[in-house]
Order: structure tokens, then sequence, then C-alpha cells
């Protein structure tokens, strides 16, 4: 289990924690089992009453927690890579010399980025994390980095798929309630956001304007972004003709090429074998 994991364990308990009573301030007059701890009110505040009788309230330690799950359910990462720590990125998972070698330079440089986040957020600078191969970790990697900035420097992190907010920006053409100015500056607001898949999507003027605004807006803010993509930055010229993106990610990264081989794919057949051995094992 790691920290993460443990973090989010407690949450389902909410009486394991017998000798906390001793600490309290007072007579805790409203605990409720909304609280982890059992302690305060649900809201993150304990009403308690003092020993003279006057009433009084104070922060509950649940609200630490409290934060940290409402960022995750607000960065939006997807289930499959919800509390994953570093420990979950395994080097042992690549099976060429070679891809080794790059999943532990990935590893190196990840690990280094958490150290000195507060650098890197003075400098505006994220990384690009990229390789043509499908599976390989790049969507783990990027977010096993946000999860880790989120316990370390209590940031707000905003994770996306490239393709997916286009088509969201797109779908507020029609509708009245959202308008694509709230979701961009939802993008340029969030302390560090992940740009999942940047190259996948099909490239127009319109979408070539929308990308270049995000990352401008986040470049003049010194904002940090990391993006995953399935080329390289050199390759970022072609794929946006007009030049201004490429020029853009150059300056607001540091890249991270990861192996050429899909772990993903690697994974599947370990299970395979697994279940075959289940199904021949008496022959
Ligand atoms: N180094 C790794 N250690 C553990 N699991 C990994 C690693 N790399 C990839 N995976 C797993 O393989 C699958 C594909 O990884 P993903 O990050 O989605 O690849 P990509 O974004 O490069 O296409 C995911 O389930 C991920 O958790
Ligand atoms: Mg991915
Ligand atoms: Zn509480």
């Amino acid at each position: 289990m790691n920290r993460i994991q443990e973090i989010m364990s407690k949450m389902n308990i909410s009486n394991d924690m017998g000798d906390l009573s001793l600490k309290k301030p007072g007579k805790i007059t409203k605990p409720s089992n909304k609280c982890i701890y059992n302690e305060c009110d649900g809201s993150g505040m304990i009403h308690y009453r003092r020993e003279d009788g006057t009433e009084a309230m104070t922060f509950c330690k649940c609200r630490e927690q409290r934060q940290l799950l409402n960022s995750i359910k607000t960065a939006r990462i997807p289930k499959e890579y919800h509390h994953k720590s570093l420990e979950d990125f395994n080097v042992n998972h690549y099976q060429s010399k070679d891809a080794i070698k790059h999943a532990k330079y990935a590893q190196k440089v990840a690990s280094g980025f958490i150290k000195s986040f507060e650098t890197m957020n003075d400098m505006g600078k994220g990384l690009y994390i990229y390789s043509k191969t499908k599976g390989t970790g790049k969507t783990l990697l990027s977010i096993i980095i946000i999860y880790e900035l989120m316990m370390k420097y209590q940031i707000n992190p905003l994770y996306i798929s490239v393709v997916n907010i286009l088509s969201e920006l797109k779908n507020t053409f029609h509708q009245k309630e959202v308008n694509s100015y709230d979701i961009i500056r939802s993008l340029t607001e969030a302390d560090i956001l992940v740009m999942d898949d940047l190259g996948v999507e099909k490239t127009t003027d319109w979408v070539e304007e929308i990308l270049t605004q995000i990352l401008d807006e986040r470049m003049m803010d010194n904002k940090p972004t990391i993006i995953t993509s399935n080329m390289p930055i050199t390759e970022l010229d072609r794929k946006y003709p007009s030049g201004r993106i490429k020029s853009r990610v150059e300056k607001m990264t540091f890249p991270i090429p990861m192996p050429e081989e899909s772990v993903r794919s690697t994974l599947s057949k370990q299970e395979n074998d697994k279940v075959a051995k289940l199904f021949f094992e008496d022959e």
C-alpha cells in the first residue's frame, strides 16, 4: 500500500482512532460520522464545550484528507490511474535494456521535478513526456507527478485529455450555460495542468488557435504544464504549421523520451499467461 492508498483507506474507517479522545480540547458536541475521525460536524469544524461551559470551534484533522479527495475529484483524473504514486512506476515492466534505461531516466526526471517543484514553479517549467508507441506509461507518469505534487505542496492540479477538451469546447457552441471562455479559464488557472495526448487530435486552424491560447496564457502566468504526446517536440512544427505551438512547448517544458515499449501489452500477456496456467494446470 502506498502513502496515497493509505490515506484513502483511512477514509473508510471511522472508529479505529480510540485514544484520539485524550487530545480533544473539551467535550465534542456535534460529532458526525461524515468525519473520518468522528470528531467534527462533517464540514471540517469541531464544535466543543470547554470545562468552564463556554462553546468553541476548532479545525478538524480530516480537512486535509477532504481537500485531497476533492482535488482528485475536481482534477478529472481517470479511474484507471487513481491513487498512484512514484513507487507504482515500475521499471521492471519494460523488457529491453534500452527501454529500461529510458524508464529509469524518466523516473529520475520525474522525481527531480517533484523535489524541485518550487523552482520549476518559479520558472514556469513543465515536462514533455513522449513516445510514438502507445501504452508506454506516459499518462501514468504524468498523473503520478500531479498526485505527488498534491500531497507535497497542496496545489490544485488539473488533468485533461486534449481530444476530450476540444470536443467539450466544441459542444459549448450549442450551449448557453457553459461557455468556452469558462473552460479555457479553468485550464489556464490550474496550478499545474496535464495536457494528455497532444498531437493525437486532427489539426484545424481552430484547434491550433485554442491550444496556442491555453499555452500562451499559462506561459505568461509562469504556470507549469505537463504535456504527453506521441511525437517529439521537433515534429510539432509539422503537426501545427503556424509554428507557435512548438516554440512555446520548447520554452515551457523539459523533455522526457519514454521507452518505445508497451507496458500495457506486456501486462496483458502476463495476465493471460496466468489465466492459461489456471486452465491447463492439471494436465
Ligand atoms: N512503468 C509502469 N509501471 C507500472 N504500470 C505501468 C507502467 N507503464 C505503464 N503502465 C500501465 O500500463 C497501462 C498503459 O499505460 P499508459 O500510461 O496509459 O500509457 P500511454 O499513456 O503511454 O499510452 C496503464 O494501465 C498503466 O498503469
Ligand atoms: Mg496515454
Ligand atoms: Zn472531521
